[in-house]
């Protein structure tokens, strides 16, 4: 019998299974002996019941404040490091385990009928995300949110240059999304995270292998925009939330912000801040027609996936993949 100190015993076991380098975590509740030898101050109930997927740029933030409304649903508290998202699944986030994440839902649910909930928009297209989003919560309820991707695709550059990323500001959008496989890697880079997460269809894809279609709901985030309290009655119906709630009661266009916003007091209204709803000049037109070729098998596959599913194909959707 041969033994080593801890880590040259790690880097071993490690060498042996490179497949575990990866780590996945699993829920402690789903096993008991887990749930023996774990703090009485844990529960799994605190954890998600519903992940809102994103991706950036689609009103993910709308339909995450406008959720946050419904007395059955808990929203995660902020975190400092990701502008508000957890982005457990995703990132790094995810190796501070789950104690890090646990931390950010309230312990003490009040009874069963609420729910947990969390949006990070950067699930939606990360490798990992679904893989590990069902390893912790196989019956979660998943949602996304899709917008024209050509639309998506320039509101995220004007998102990132208002940021004052370098390349960004260095490129206008249309070079951006033009640039071709000999460009610099930074414009490459950016030109990939700008165009990349509007392949819907790869992206759901992966979702559905995991979660199944039944778990899975599609908003359409223009009509979101446009009439969110019918969005919300089918997603609603969706979670089965109690009570079902008519958000016409709670939102109310605002004129100002060009946006509907939640009804705070009598002709009161308190709108998202103003990072979203930005105002910029309109997409040129040769970067509209390139988008539109650039998405177009994109947009003919995600047809067929919704179509495959049951879903109903937004009116977008319909357009893009017109001729005119
Ligand atoms: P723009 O700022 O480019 O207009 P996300 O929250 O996923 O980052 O999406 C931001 C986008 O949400 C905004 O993009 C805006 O168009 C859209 N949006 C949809 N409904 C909104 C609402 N009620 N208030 C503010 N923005 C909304």
């Amino acid at each position: 019998l041969a033994s080593a100190p801890p880590l040259a015993l790690a880097h071993k076991y490690f060498q042996l299974r490179p497949d575990e380098l990866n780590p996945l975590w699993g829920n402690p509740c789903d096993d008991i002996r887990h749930r023996r030898i774990w703090s009485k101050s844990k529960w799994c109930g605190s954890l998600p019941r519903v992940l809102v997927i994103g991706p950036q740029k689609t009103g993910s933030t709308a339909l995450y404040s406008f959720l946050a409304m419904h007395p059955a649903l808990v929203p995660n508290l902020p975190s400092p490091t990701t502008y508000e998202e957890l982005q457990f699944f995703n990132n790094n986030n995810y190796l501070k385990g789950l104690d890090w994440y646990l931390n950010f839902f309230p312990a003490n649910l009040s009874n069963s009928s609420q729910m947990a909930f969390e949006k990070s928009a950067t699930y939606f297209d990360a490798e990992l995300a679904p893989r590990r989003a069902h390893a912790l919560l196989p019956t979660a309820k998943i949602i996304a949110i899709l917008i024209s991707p050509s639309k998506r695709a320039y509101s995220w550059y004007q998102h990132i240059r208002s940021h004052g990323d370098p390349v960004a500001r260095n490129y206008t959008f249309h070079t951006i999304i033009t640039a071709n496989d000999s460009a610099p890697k930074p414009l490459k880079d950016l030109r990939n995270r700008c165009l990349n997460p509007g392949k819907y269809s790869h992206h759901l894809e992966r979702w559905v292998s995991e979660f199944g279609a039944h778990q899975l709901h599609v908003v359409d985030g223009a009509a979101l925009r446009a009439q969110p309290a019918a969005a919300l009655h089918a997603l609603q119906k969706f979670l089965k939330l109690s009570p079902h709630i008519d958000y016409n009661n709670l939102l109310k266009y605002d004129a100002k912000k060009g946006f509907f916003c939640q009804v705070t007091s009598g002709e009161k209204t308190k709108c998202l801040g103003k990072s979203k709803g930005r105002i910029y000049p309109p997409m040129e037109e040769r970067s509209a027609k390139f988008l539109k070729r650039y998405y177009t098998p994109h947009n003919a596959a995600l047809s067929k996936l919704l179509v495959r599913l049951g879903r109903p194909v937004p009116p977008w959707l319909k357009e893009e993949l017109s001729n005119g």
